[in-house]
């Protein structure tokens, strides 16, 4: 089927259509069995349905469900099928590593195969599209939902949507074990003020796109096939009425999919200052948003507009009917033709049937990796030696919070996880030959309001009633029965994702004051640390004899870091986000530039700092940088080598070669970053910008080379033209090569490029 074949279907099936049903197709109501993360509204949704005024559901829980939704929706005059929609953010019913621990693996296939896996789950139980990938740039540890994303990076985020996309939509939509990806949240969502979930973002030009917009640009050009716009306002327009809808990702993309709006996000425009219903749904619909979920905007104002247009002076709105009519028929004909893309109107089930429904979730090999993929998200990043354990003979302390949890071990949005189903991380220590014994020693939190926050959603955090004395008593015991302390702290699952800002991104409290005590045992202390976002983590660094920072694993997360603590598996992951070394530096990341006084080297009057930070603590980088991570074995890292150091004109590539040799006994994967800054330009240009990420893998002893291909374009930017309209520039002359393991570890080699 041509493409020109699925517009003349869709043409011919709208000329059968009312107003009325039109419309109908630009509805998007929950089906109410997920989480309602906003005000719920709309009345009950089987007689919508009947009636054709819904065209797509999201948040059903089972292949039931569907089946009699789906069922209505063909007893409806058209029968036009409907589009369902999950959240499927990091795994369906098997979870995942957190996507920000999925950006750790720097492993693309492996995020592929996770998302195919997915894909094969929520498929398999009747739903069409994922609410994902997510792909807000973060570099504030504050904002909860840095989980979701893939951390501070555009290159690696631009990447990992690319791989997400391949995995949950294949070669072609119409396979059944396939779903539409949904890229979120366009855009700038991530840069909230003040780290707070749902506040403004305000960002220049050349940072939007050069960093927010390039993991979208990546997505659409993987072909993604639709899009969801943020609940943030960008440089102070919501963007559920935002022109860059239409006037970038549409019109300089050339994205064709469909644009999803968030919860509420069309009638939380009245708040944002942008006028009543009819003014929203008029905002919203030109801005090029298709789909209006949960918020009825569409429905309950598009009759009126679409015979009168509507003049509203006080929001500055006056728009003729039809640029309404117009604008309705373009959002239609893009939801028709994806459900068309999926084939919906030949098998409006696709295939999904009770049995497929119930072989799918949690089958062996989706488990297998599961477990793969939560040894390969977790870096470590210190090791004195203490890793890998022995697989035998120990008698090991497993202590902290969550040790012997289950539910946690999902990380947030986990819509659809069985909490039961999990490995707990003692599980996976447990299975051995030592002997582990384990004691919580803390709570996660103490404060109680805090621990009816995190329980919003099904219970996670169980306080215990013993007194705190009592509970560190009994870890002192067991670490001083031990040979190894094996402790296990960090967030719980709901510190983190949506609503779940924190002023204070650390350790909490009480296993701050455990992880102290711990580290008086004279214990060899392994310290693994459960988060959602880039902590704070205080002097652990130096007090542990091992750090593992493991995010959220997913299901299978506790066999996952029984393999990689085992040595089972090898550490191959790396920081995508730095961490900061105070809460009071973010936003951090890799590639600020750092100003007319950069600090130092130390703390000095007038020149870039903090006046309350050590001496020797650089303001802009945190305690470890982006791209950081060990292996058990070590690296020899050469310096960057160009094939040639001056190039010329607009189609000359540069070459880059990196030598590593495996200097260590054990087998490794090096995870060879390049990075590139332009000295001299336009503007203050990032101290630095990933371009390259290679992964080796080396046997001890042996040598190999990274190779790296850069293009002009990898060396432009964006500014403004004189019309404000964003365009890619280059300055030719010099520019500055890094490679080395991490962001702070590089060596450098000049590049003349002349025009
Ligand atoms: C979130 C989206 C999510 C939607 C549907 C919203 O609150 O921001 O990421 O896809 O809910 O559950």
């Amino acid at each position: 089927m041509t493409a020109a074949d699925r517009e003349a279907f869709v043409a011919a099936l709208m000329a059968r259509m009312t107003l009325s049903e039109k419309i109908g197709q630009l509805a998007l109501f929950s089906a109410g069995e997920g989480p309602a993360t906003g005000e719920a509204g709309g009345p009950p949704l089987a007689a919508l349905i009947a009636d054709g005024q819904v065209g797509s559901v999201f948040g059903t829980k089972s292949f039931d469900t569907v089946k009699r939704l789906q069922d209505v929706a063909m007893t409806s005059r058209l029968a036009i099928p409907l589009l369902f929609a999950e959240d499927v953010i990091h795994g369906h019913r098997t979870l995942m590593p957190l996507p920000l621990g999925l950006a750790a693996s720097f492993d693309m296939a492996l995020v592929e195969e996770t998302a195919a896996a997915a894909a094969r789950e929520a498929s398999a139980e009747g739903i069409h599209q994922a609410y994902a990938p997510m792909l807000d740039i973060c570099r504030d540890a504050r904002w909860g939902r840095v989980a979701e994303s893939p951390g501070e990076d555009p290159w690696l985020a631009a990447r990992y949507a690319e791989a997400m996309v391949r995995g949950f939509q294949g070669d072609d939509l119409r396979d059944p074990e396939r779903v539409s990806a949904c890229l979120k949240h366009f855009l700038g969502y991530g840069a909230a003020v003040g780290g707070r979930d749902y506040d403004g973002a305000e960002i220049a030009i050349h940072t939007l796109f050069d960093v927010y917009a390039e993991p979208f640009r990546a997505g659409v050009a993987a072909g993604a096939t639709a899009v969801m716009t943020g609940f943030n306002t960008l440089n102070g327009v919501p963007m559920h009425a935002h022109p860059l809808v239409n006037d970038w990702l549409r019109g300089e993309e050339g994205f064709e999919g469909v644009v999803v709006s968030d919860y509420t996000g069309l009638r939380e425009l009245t708040a944002h200052g942008l006028g009543e219903r009819p003014a929203r749904a008029a905002r919203a619909l030109l801005a090029g948003i298709d789909l209006d979920m949960i918020s009825g905007d569409y429905l309950d104002a598009l009759p009126v507009m679409a015979e009168v247009g509507l003049d509203d002076p006080e929001s500055g709105l006056s728009v003729g009917q039809e640029a309404v009519l117009a604008a309705i028929d373009a959002a239609v004909a893009r939801i028709l033709g994806l459900k068309h893309r999926l084939g919906l109107f030949d098998d409006p089930l696709r295939g999904a049937t009770a049995e497929r429904a119930a072989a799918a979730p949690l089958r062996s090999e989706t488990r297998a990796l599961g477990r793969r993929a939560a040894a390969a998200a977790a870096v470590l990043l210190e090791n004195d030696g203490v890793l890998p354990l022995a697989a035998e003979g120990l008698k090991i302390a497993l202590i902290g919070p969550l040790g012997d949890d289950r539910p946690n071990m999902l990380g947030t949005w986990a819509v659809s996880g069985d909490p039961h189903a999990s490995v707990t991380i003692r599980e996976g220590l447990a299975a051995s030959g030592n002997e582990v014994r384990f004691a919580p020693g803390a709570p996660i939190v103490d404060d109680a309001a805090v621990i009816d926050r995190l329980n919003f959603v099904p219970e996670t955090v169980t306080p215990d009633p013993r007194p705190p004395a009592v509970q560190l008593a009994e870890a002192e015991g067991l670490a001083a029965w031990a040979n190894v302390i094996v402790a296990v702290v960090g967030e719980a699952k709901e510190h983190t994702g949506e609503c779940a800002s924190r002023a204070a991104p650390d350790i909490p409290g009480p296993q701050r004051r455990l992880l102290e005590r711990l580290s008086q045992s004279g214990k060899p202390l392994v310290a693994v640390v459960l988060a959602g976002r880039p902590l704070v983590l205080g002097d652990l660094p130096e007090t542990a004899n091992a750090l593992v920072y493991a995010f959220f694993g997913g299901t299978e997360m506790g066999n996952g870091i029984g393999d990689l603590l085992y040595g089972r598996a090898e550490p191959t992951a790396r920081l995508p986000v730095s961490l900061p070394v105070h809460p009071g530096q973010v936003p951090l990341h890799h590639g600020a530039h750092e100003g007319g006084r950069p600090w130092p080297g130390e703390w000095r009057k007038f020149t870039t700092n903090y006046i309350d930070l050590p001496d020797d603590q650089h303001p802009a980088r945190g305690r470890y940088p982006f791209g950081a991570g060990q292996a058990y074995t070590t690296f020899r890292f050469g310096p960057p080598e160009l094939a040639a150091t001056e190039l010329t004109g607009p189609d000359a590539v540069a070459e880059v070669a990196v030598r590593v040799e495996n200097t260590g006994g054990r087998v490794g994967t090096a995870v060879v970053q390049l990075y590139v800054s332009d000295p001299v330009a336009r503007i203050a240009r990032p101290a630095q910008e990933v371009k390259g990420v290679a992964r080796l893998m080396l046997e001890p002893g042996a040598e190999r080379i990274a190779t790296f291909r850069l293009t002009r374009d990898d060396l432009s930017y964006t500014l403004p033209d004189d019309r404000g309209r964003p365009v890619r520039v280059w300055d030719p002359g010099e520019f500055v090569i890094r490679t080395g393991p991490d962001a702070a570890n590089t060596q450098a080699i000049t590049l003349r490029w002349k025009a």
